[in-house]
Protein backbone atom coordinates (compact mmCIF):
# COMPACT_ATOMS: atom_id res chain seq x y z
CA UNK A 1 0.00 0.00 0.00
CA UNK A 2 1.23 3.62 -0.93
CA UNK A 3 2.50 5.77 2.40
CA UNK A 4 -0.34 8.28 2.90
CA UNK A 5 -0.35 12.07 2.20
CA UNK A 6 1.92 13.77 4.97
CA UNK A 7 0.10 16.30 6.53
CA UNK A 8 1.00 19.16 7.63
CA UNK A 9 -1.03 22.92 8.76
CA UNK A 10 -0.84 26.42 10.27
CA UNK A 11 -3.05 27.42 12.85
CA UNK A 12 -4.00 30.98 13.63
CA UNK A 13 -7.53 33.40 14.07
CA UNK A 14 -7.75 35.03 11.29
CA UNK A 15 -5.29 33.31 9.63
CA UNK A 16 -5.94 34.02 5.74
CA UNK A 17 -3.34 36.16 5.72
CA UNK A 18 -0.61 33.39 6.32
CA UNK A 19 2.27 33.11 3.54
CA UNK A 20 3.00 29.77 5.32
CA UNK A 21 1.33 27.52 2.84
CA UNK A 22 3.07 29.17 -0.16
CA UNK A 23 6.28 28.12 1.09
CA UNK A 24 5.63 25.11 2.25
CA UNK A 25 3.96 24.70 -0.90
CA UNK A 26 6.11 25.75 -3.02
CA UNK A 27 8.97 23.30 -1.37
CA UNK A 28 6.79 20.65 -1.22
CA UNK A 29 6.55 20.47 -5.23
CA UNK A 30 10.00 21.61 -5.87
CA UNK A 31 10.69 18.34 -3.82
CA UNK A 32 8.13 16.55 -5.18
CA UNK A 33 7.20 15.31 -2.30
CA UNK A 34 3.27 13.89 -1.75
CA UNK A 35 2.38 16.12 1.31
CA UNK A 36 -0.22 18.94 2.23
CA UNK A 37 -0.30 22.24 4.24
CA UNK A 38 -3.13 23.85 4.95
CA UNK A 39 -4.55 26.93 6.55
CA UNK A 40 -6.89 26.16 9.19
CA UNK A 41 -8.39 28.84 11.60
CA UNK A 42 -9.10 27.95 14.78
CA UNK A 43 -10.85 30.35 17.28
CA UNK A 44 -9.07 30.40 20.98
CA UNK A 45 -11.53 28.13 22.73
CA UNK A 46 -11.31 25.46 20.06
CA UNK A 47 -7.18 25.53 20.13
CA UNK A 48 -6.85 23.03 22.71
CA UNK A 49 -9.21 20.43 21.56
CA UNK A 50 -7.49 21.06 17.40
CA UNK A 51 -4.11 20.29 19.38
CA UNK A 52 -5.79 16.77 21.15
CA UNK A 53 -7.27 15.97 17.54
CA UNK A 54 -3.67 16.33 15.85
CA UNK A 55 -2.91 12.68 15.49
CA UNK A 56 -6.17 11.14 15.08
CA UNK A 57 -6.71 13.69 11.84
CA UNK A 58 -3.71 12.58 10.52
CA UNK A 59 -1.42 15.39 11.12
CA UNK A 60 2.53 15.21 11.29
CA UNK A 61 2.84 18.81 13.12
CA UNK A 62 2.39 22.50 11.83
CA UNK A 63 3.02 25.76 12.52
CA UNK A 64 1.31 28.10 15.08
CA UNK A 65 0.94 31.86 15.04
CA UNK A 66 -0.79 34.84 16.73
CA UNK A 67 -2.68 34.45 18.86
CA UNK A 68 -2.02 30.40 19.34
CA UNK A 69 1.67 31.23 20.08
CA UNK A 70 1.12 30.99 24.24
CA UNK A 71 -1.45 28.64 24.56
CA UNK A 72 0.55 26.36 21.93
CA UNK A 73 3.79 26.73 24.58
CA UNK A 74 1.48 25.63 27.76
CA UNK A 75 -0.42 22.66 25.72
CA UNK A 76 2.44 20.65 24.61
CA UNK A 77 4.16 17.92 26.29
CA UNK A 78 7.47 18.75 25.88
CA UNK A 79 9.49 21.13 24.56
CA UNK A 80 12.90 22.79 22.87
CA UNK A 81 15.31 24.46 24.35
CA UNK A 82 14.18 27.95 22.12
CA UNK A 83 10.54 27.49 22.72
CA UNK A 84 11.54 27.57 26.87
CA UNK A 85 13.68 30.56 26.17
CA UNK A 86 11.72 32.34 23.81
CA UNK A 87 8.41 31.65 26.11
CA UNK A 88 5.82 30.90 22.92
CA UNK A 89 5.77 28.26 20.60
CA UNK A 90 5.47 28.50 16.95
CA UNK A 91 6.22 24.96 15.24
CA UNK A 92 4.88 21.56 16.62
CA UNK A 93 5.99 18.00 15.48
CA UNK A 94 5.43 14.22 17.06
CA UNK A 95 8.29 12.49 18.39
CA UNK A 96 7.81 9.08 19.04
CA UNK A 97 3.55 9.95 19.25
CA UNK A 98 4.68 12.37 21.71
CA UNK A 99 3.46 16.49 21.04
CA UNK A 100 6.59 18.43 20.92
CA UNK A 101 6.97 22.30 20.40
CA UNK A 102 9.84 24.76 19.63
CA UNK A 103 10.36 27.56 18.12
CA UNK A 104 12.10 29.17 15.22
CA UNK A 105 11.72 32.36 15.06
CA UNK A 106 15.01 33.22 16.58
CA UNK A 107 16.85 30.45 13.47
CA UNK A 108 14.90 32.66 11.01
CA UNK A 109 16.03 35.61 12.00
CA UNK A 110 19.82 34.72 12.63
CA UNK A 111 19.29 32.66 9.21
CA UNK A 112 18.62 35.47 7.43
CA UNK A 113 21.70 37.86 8.81
CA UNK A 114 23.53 34.51 8.04
CA UNK A 115 22.54 34.88 4.38
CA UNK A 116 22.57 38.68 4.18
CA UNK A 117 25.14 40.01 6.32
CA UNK A 118 27.79 37.17 6.69
CA UNK A 119 29.57 37.76 10.49
CA UNK A 120 26.73 39.87 11.81
CA UNK A 121 27.37 38.34 14.96
CA UNK A 122 31.05 39.75 15.58
CA UNK A 123 30.29 43.30 14.62
CA UNK A 124 29.78 44.51 17.88
CA UNK A 125 27.29 45.80 20.39
CA UNK A 126 23.25 45.21 19.33
CA UNK A 127 20.70 47.58 20.10
CA UNK A 128 17.12 45.50 19.73
CA UNK A 129 14.35 48.30 19.50
CA UNK A 130 11.07 46.50 20.66
CA UNK A 131 9.91 44.06 24.19
CA UNK A 132 7.40 42.20 22.78
CA UNK A 133 7.28 38.31 21.60
CA UNK A 134 9.25 39.09 18.58
CA UNK A 135 12.18 40.76 20.25
CA UNK A 136 12.51 37.80 22.65
CA UNK A 137 13.16 35.74 19.51
CA UNK A 138 15.29 37.90 18.62
CA UNK A 139 17.91 38.55 21.97
CA UNK A 140 17.23 34.71 22.64
CA UNK A 141 19.00 34.44 19.15
CA UNK A 142 21.89 36.94 20.07
CA UNK A 143 22.13 35.36 22.98
CA UNK A 144 23.01 31.94 21.44
CA UNK A 145 25.39 33.36 18.61
CA UNK A 146 27.53 34.82 21.23
CA UNK A 147 26.53 39.10 21.05
CA UNK A 148 28.44 40.00 24.10
CA UNK A 149 26.32 43.32 24.64
CA UNK A 150 22.59 43.28 23.92
CA UNK A 151 20.81 47.01 24.18
CA UNK A 152 17.10 46.65 24.80
CA UNK A 153 15.30 50.12 24.12
CA UNK A 154 11.18 49.84 24.76
CA UNK A 155 8.76 52.52 24.64
CA UNK A 156 7.74 50.97 27.88
CA UNK A 157 10.81 50.30 30.44
CA UNK A 158 9.35 48.05 32.05
CA UNK A 159 8.62 45.53 29.61
CA UNK A 160 12.60 45.70 28.68
CA UNK A 161 13.35 45.24 32.05
CA UNK A 162 11.27 42.21 32.42
CA UNK A 163 13.12 40.72 29.55
CA UNK A 164 16.72 42.01 30.40
CA UNK A 165 15.83 40.04 34.04
CA UNK A 166 14.86 36.84 31.53
CA UNK A 167 18.23 36.72 29.33
CA UNK A 168 20.50 37.88 32.00
CA UNK A 169 23.57 38.65 31.24
CA UNK A 170 25.34 40.72 28.91
CA UNK A 171 21.73 42.03 28.28
CA UNK A 172 20.30 45.91 29.27
CA UNK A 173 17.04 47.71 28.87
CA UNK A 174 16.77 51.46 28.52
CA UNK A 175 14.10 54.15 27.23
CA UNK A 176 13.56 55.69 24.34
CA UNK A 177 15.23 58.42 25.26
CA UNK A 178 18.75 56.67 25.43
CA UNK A 179 18.38 55.51 21.96
CA UNK A 180 21.31 57.94 20.38
CA UNK A 181 24.20 57.33 23.07
CA UNK A 182 23.37 53.63 22.50
CA UNK A 183 23.83 53.77 18.70
CA UNK A 184 26.61 55.90 18.63
CA UNK A 185 28.79 52.27 19.20
CA UNK A 186 26.49 49.70 17.90
CA UNK A 187 27.27 47.36 15.27
CA UNK A 188 23.67 45.93 14.63
CA UNK A 189 20.14 47.35 14.95
CA UNK A 190 17.01 45.58 15.05
CA UNK A 191 13.31 46.67 14.78
CA UNK A 192 11.25 44.04 16.20
CA UNK A 193 8.16 47.17 16.75
CA UNK A 194 5.59 47.69 14.37
CA UNK A 195 6.44 50.89 13.55
CA UNK A 196 7.21 51.15 9.89
CA UNK A 197 4.62 48.77 9.14
CA UNK A 198 2.20 49.45 6.24
CA UNK A 199 2.58 52.85 5.25
CA UNK A 200 4.00 54.20 9.10
CA UNK A 201 6.24 56.34 8.57
CA UNK A 202 7.34 56.63 12.14
CA UNK A 203 11.41 56.00 12.45
CA UNK A 204 12.22 53.09 14.83
CA UNK A 205 15.33 55.05 15.47
CA UNK A 206 17.44 56.93 13.84
CA UNK A 207 19.97 55.64 11.61
CA UNK A 208 22.09 58.29 11.28
CA UNK A 209 23.71 57.79 14.53
CA UNK A 210 24.87 54.80 14.05
CA UNK A 211 28.53 54.00 13.39
CA UNK A 212 29.95 53.64 9.47
CA UNK A 213 30.12 49.60 9.94
CA UNK A 214 26.66 49.51 11.24
CA UNK A 215 24.37 46.68 9.73
CA UNK A 216 20.50 47.66 9.92
CA UNK A 217 17.64 44.40 9.93
CA UNK A 218 14.14 45.67 10.35
CA UNK A 219 12.38 42.39 10.97
CA UNK A 220 8.82 44.08 9.71
CA UNK A 221 8.53 43.49 5.75
CA UNK A 222 5.81 44.95 4.65
CA UNK A 223 6.44 46.97 3.05
CA UNK A 224 10.09 45.22 2.30
CA UNK A 225 11.63 48.48 2.72
CA UNK A 226 10.47 50.20 6.09
CA UNK A 227 10.83 53.82 6.59
CA UNK A 228 14.20 52.52 9.08
CA UNK A 229 15.69 50.62 6.07
CA UNK A 230 15.59 53.37 3.92
CA UNK A 231 16.99 55.91 6.08
CA UNK A 232 19.99 53.44 6.72
CA UNK A 233 20.24 53.16 3.02
CA UNK A 234 20.72 56.88 2.40
CA UNK A 235 23.67 56.41 5.09
CA UNK A 236 25.04 54.29 3.03
CA UNK A 237 24.93 51.13 6.01
CA UNK A 238 24.46 47.52 4.93
CA UNK A 239 20.91 46.71 5.48
CA UNK A 240 19.23 43.29 5.46
CA UNK A 241 15.11 43.15 4.99
CA UNK A 242 12.62 41.18 7.45
CA UNK A 243 11.31 38.55 4.52
CA UNK A 244 13.85 36.14 5.25
CA UNK A 245 13.52 35.83 8.73
CA UNK A 246 9.85 34.66 7.64
CA UNK A 247 11.13 32.26 5.10
CA UNK A 248 14.17 31.00 7.72
CA UNK A 249 11.91 30.42 10.30
CA UNK A 250 9.87 28.02 8.12
CA UNK A 251 12.86 26.05 7.51
CA UNK A 252 13.28 23.23 10.58
CA UNK A 253 9.63 22.78 10.16
CA UNK A 254 9.57 21.35 6.90
CA UNK A 255 12.43 19.18 7.08
CA UNK A 256 10.79 17.67 10.70
CA UNK A 257 7.15 17.04 8.83
CA UNK A 258 8.59 16.53 5.45
CA UNK A 259 11.84 14.78 6.01
CA UNK A 260 14.02 17.09 3.62
CA UNK A 261 15.92 20.36 4.29
CA UNK A 262 14.16 22.64 2.32
CA UNK A 263 16.13 25.81 0.95
CA UNK A 264 15.78 29.42 0.61
CA UNK A 265 15.95 30.88 -2.39
CA UNK A 266 15.97 33.59 -4.89
CA UNK A 267 12.91 32.02 -6.77
CA UNK A 268 10.93 31.50 -3.70
CA UNK A 269 11.77 35.05 -2.14
CA UNK A 270 10.38 36.34 -5.63
CA UNK A 271 7.43 33.94 -5.37
CA UNK A 272 6.44 35.60 -2.02
CA UNK A 273 7.50 38.94 -2.87
CA UNK A 274 4.68 39.25 -5.83
CA UNK A 275 1.96 38.50 -3.10
CA UNK A 276 2.93 41.36 -0.15
P1 LIG B 1 5.28 41.27 18.84
O1 LIG B 1 4.89 39.92 19.39
O2 LIG B 1 5.05 41.40 17.37
O3 LIG B 1 6.66 41.65 19.22
P2 LIG B 1 3.99 42.86 20.89
O4 LIG B 1 4.27 41.82 21.91
O5 LIG B 1 2.66 43.50 20.84
O6 LIG B 1 4.23 42.30 19.42
O7 LIG B 1 5.12 43.99 21.03
C1 LIG B 1 5.10 45.13 20.26
C2 LIG B 1 6.35 45.96 20.52
O8 LIG B 1 6.30 47.11 19.66
C3 LIG B 1 6.47 46.48 21.93
O9 LIG B 1 7.83 46.62 22.23
C4 LIG B 1 5.80 47.84 21.80
O10 LIG B 1 6.20 48.78 22.78
P3 LIG B 1 5.46 48.85 24.24
O11 LIG B 1 5.98 47.69 25.01
O12 LIG B 1 5.86 50.15 24.78
O13 LIG B 1 3.99 48.75 23.92
C5 LIG B 1 6.32 48.28 20.46
N1 LIG B 1 5.47 49.31 19.84
C6 LIG B 1 4.28 49.12 19.22
N2 LIG B 1 3.78 50.30 18.78
C7 LIG B 1 4.71 51.25 19.11
C8 LIG B 1 4.79 52.66 18.92
N3 LIG B 1 3.82 53.33 18.28
N4 LIG B 1 5.88 53.29 19.38
C9 LIG B 1 6.86 52.62 20.02
N5 LIG B 1 6.83 51.29 20.23
C10 LIG B 1 5.78 50.61 19.78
Amino acid sequence: MAEATKKAFVTGHPIGHSRSPKIHGHWLAEHGIDGSYQAIDVAPQDFAEFLATLQVNGYRGGNVTIPHKEAAFALVVRRDEAAEEIGAVNTLWFEDGILWGGNTDGHGFAANLDDHAPGWACNGPAVVLGAGGASRAVIHALKQRGVADIRIVNRTLARAQELRDRFGAGVTAHGTASTGELLADAGLLVNTTALGMQGDETLAANPALLPDHAIVNDIVYVPLETPLLAAARARKLKTVDGLGMLLNQAVPGFERWFGVRPRVTAELRALIVADL
